[in-house]
């Protein structure tokens, strides 16, 4: 193993990697032992949501692999490619101490060369929900995802549930694409007043950050709702806007009933639905979600 592993002192026990050639050695390594390799992609910036991935991996699996890398397929021209914060040696840090076998932090080049050309899509999902306003992104997503899964071929891969379609789409591609791998979803973790953990909640100055609230508070809203008895979209969707209409320097982006698997928009809930929401706070954009089930 110490002949392929590119460690820095720092970081103690955690193999730091770059290339994909020596993340392929040690998956490889590690399944010929028999270890279960648990996979949890992110872009960096971590927050207790990736660490709660992380602990839910190191929980089920033999070996944990990180990948941090900004995905530039993922953002739209006008999008925080070049501004989405980096926090790499705080990360390494985080990971460490969280017992992280290994992190893979690939150069863009490492992951696209310079004539990269072939895209992964799953048709339909991908329009839906983010994809309306973030035309490509989801295929941004499943083409960096696919290629993380090609290297590192884990038996499990973590993903938050904070990006609800993300999962839904990721899951449609493994089965599609009869990929090995078993996706799990993980829980939205939150601040203490309610608000879904992201790396762009960096970009809130204070104000925004108290309005961000309103994403949260309008979920709380249709869930209310639906405690209640009421089951028609329509009228959940109703008392989610109400607390937009009531918050106005936020600008809402959509606020949609759907069901959790086809992302198609259901009218009345008969089974688990999932409410999803996105929002402007200024210019972050931000997203939350809750899954109503009787
Ligand atoms: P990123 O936004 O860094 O998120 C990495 C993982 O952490 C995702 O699965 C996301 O859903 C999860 N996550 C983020 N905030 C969370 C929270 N508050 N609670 C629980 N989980 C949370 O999602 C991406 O990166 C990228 O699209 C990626 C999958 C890495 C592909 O580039």
């Amino acid at each position: 193993m110490g002949s392929v592993a590119i460690s820095t002192s720092v970081h103690g026990r955690m193999k730091v990697l770059a290339t994909m050639g020596l993340v392929r050695a040690c998956s490889r390594m590690a399944r010929q032992q028999g270890k279960k390799i648990g996979f949890v992609p992110t872009m960096g910036a971590l927050h207790e949501g990736h660490l709660s991935l992380v602990r839910t991996a190191k929980q089920q699996c033999d070996l944990v692999v990180v990948s941090i890398f900004v995905n530039p397929t993922q953002f739209g021209p006008n999008e925080d490619f070049s501004k989405y914060p980096r926090t790499f040696e705080r990360d390494c840090q985080l990971l460490e101490r969280e017992g992280v076998d290994v992190l893979f932090a690939p150069s863009v080049d490492e992951m696209y060369g310079n004539s990269s050309s072939t895209y992964v899509t799953v048709e339909g999902l991908s329009n839906k929900l983010d994809g309306v306003s973030r035309p490509g992104h989801f295929r941004g997503v499943t083409t960096v995802v696919s290629k993380l899964f090609n290297i590192i071929k884990p038996d499990l891969a973590f993903f938050g549930q904070k990006d609800a379609a993300q999962v839904a789409i990721v899951r449609r591609m493994v089965s599609d694409l009869k990929i090995s791998v078993e996706i799990v979803a993980c829980p939205i973790v939150r601040e203490a007043d309610g608000l879904a953990m992201s790396s762009r909640n960096a970009y809130l100055n204070a104000e925004e950050r108290k309005r961000a609230l309103v994403l949260r508070r309008s979920l709380i809203a249709a869930e209310e709702a639906f405690t209640n008895g009421e089951r028609r979209s329509s009228k959940l969707i109703e008392s989610g806007l109400k607390v937009f209409a009531a918050e106005p320097a936020v600008r809402l982006d959509y606020f949609q009933v759907v069901d959790p698997e086809t992302l198609e928009s259901v009218e009345a809930i008969s089974r688990p639905a999932l409410v999803a929401v996105a929002a402007y706070v200024g210019t972050t954009r931000l997203i939350d979600n809750v899954i109503l089930a009787s």
